[in-house]
């Protein structure tokens, strides 16, 4: 069996306000009925898999089993981060959790905010990634890249071919500008999808190499964890003391045994309101709506009203973005909504 980790804790300011600190994007619908998060845990559940165990803070926690229910889901468990310490602490609990059971398992860690449009060419590609991970590799899953993005990171491999993975030469984690031009540039290096296959026992012995400071803590916070109502709450004593850290940057830009499978499919990690638009249904005017919208004259634009009894106008827009909450509006040109967080950051600091 593989054991999938599903990563729901974090908070996708670029996508407000649709996505709020209280309700993040991964649990909203942002393509279709599902959720991300839900899209996620069905992505595996197969007969191959095991029930997910599923990492999140207390805030998500009703919200996350509540979805998991509606979609017919069954998690292995669900552990509860006294507070989020970023997806390096997270990952080595869950993966402490498994490895009691059985040390060499295979753990698929997969976070909950992207969408992938073909799960079972995903799922082909896991499980042809199944022996090189046994073998004690760490396996990554690489994205042909489309532009020198600086929210990623990216992955330098020997010769990506396509079905089989081969050895990483280096992981940069979330690289500068100009470093990110270098890299698309240099043609030969992937992103990373955030999804790594390996055996509980690797990632343990990963953690112990790279980031020797979290395990103590991490081990302390899974062993006295506290069942509540069907959750697993980690202790807050040593969780208190762990630094908050990425398991890209905890782990993996220092492993030395890390694989990279090429994913040619679909795949998009909906950071920010331009993804949204390009991965929605469009109209013939390449108008993407959701909700009550009445669009005249409009183009190359994306039209969300989030509130069935409020209703959005728009006439003439090009190349814009419109999202109405009942409490709070969005309006900005398709190409600045990467500048939407810096507005949340300045919300937040108003009060
Ligand atoms: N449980 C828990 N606790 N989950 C968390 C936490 C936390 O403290 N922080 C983030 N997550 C979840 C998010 O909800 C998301 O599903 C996943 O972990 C990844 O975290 P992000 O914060 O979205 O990471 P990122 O997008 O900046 O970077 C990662 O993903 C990129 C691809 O989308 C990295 O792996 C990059 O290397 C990668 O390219
Ligand atoms: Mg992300």
């Amino acid at each position: 069996d593989i054991h999938p980790v599903i990563l729901c804790g974090g908070s996708g300011t670029r996508l407000w306000p649709l996505s709020r600190q209280s309700y993040p994007k991964q649990f909203v619908p942002l393509l279709g009925d599902e959720t991300l998060f839900q899209a996620s845990a069905r992505r595996v559940s197969e007969a191959d898999f095991a029930p997910p165990v599923i990492v999140t803070g207390s805030d998500f926690r009703f919200v996350a089993t509540q979805q998991l229910m509606s979609a017919g889901i069954d998690p292995g468990a669900v552990l509860i981060e006294p507070e989020g310490r970023d997806t390096g602490p997270a990952v080595l609990a869950a993966t402490l959790g498994i490895a009691a059971d059985d040390p060499e398992a295979i753990v698929l860690i997969t976070p909950s905010d992207h969408r992938i449009a073909d799960p079972d060419a995903f799922r082909g590609l896991v499980r042809a990634a199944l022996p090189t991970a046994r073998s004690g590799r760490i396996v990554t899953f690489g994205i042909r890249p489309t532009r020198a993005e600086t929210g990623y990171g990216w992955l330098e491999a020997d010769t990506p071919a396509d079905g089989e993975p081969v050895p990483l030469r280096r992981f940069v984690e979330k690289p500068d500008a100009a470093r990110a031009a270098e890299m698309l540039a240099e043609g030969h290096f992937l992103w990373n999808a955030g999804i790594f296959l390996a055996r509980a026992d690797v990632l343990i012995a990963a953690f112990e190499a790279h980031a020797a400071d979290l395990v103590a803590p991490v081990r302390a916070a899974v062993s006295a964890a506290q069942p509540d109502l069907g959750f697993l709450r980690l202790d807050p004593g040593p969780w208190a003391e762990l630094r908050k850290v990425s398991l890209d940057y905890a782990v993996m830009e220092s492993a030395d045994n890390l694989s990279v499978m090429p994913f040619a499919g679909a795949w998009s990690d909906l950071g920010g309101w331009e993804a949204v638009w390009s991965e929605s249904d469009r109209d013939s005017d390449d108008v993407a709506s959701e909700g009550p919208v009445m669009a005249i004259d409009c183009h190359r634009s994306l039209l969300r009203a989030e509130s069935p009894r409020q209703s959005l106008v728009a006439i003439g827009l090009d190349d814009m973005i419109a999202v109405a909450m009942p409490d709070a509006v969005l309006v900005a040109p398709r190409g600045r909504a990467q500048d939407v967080k810096a507005a949340v950051e300045r919300l937040k600091a108003d009060g």
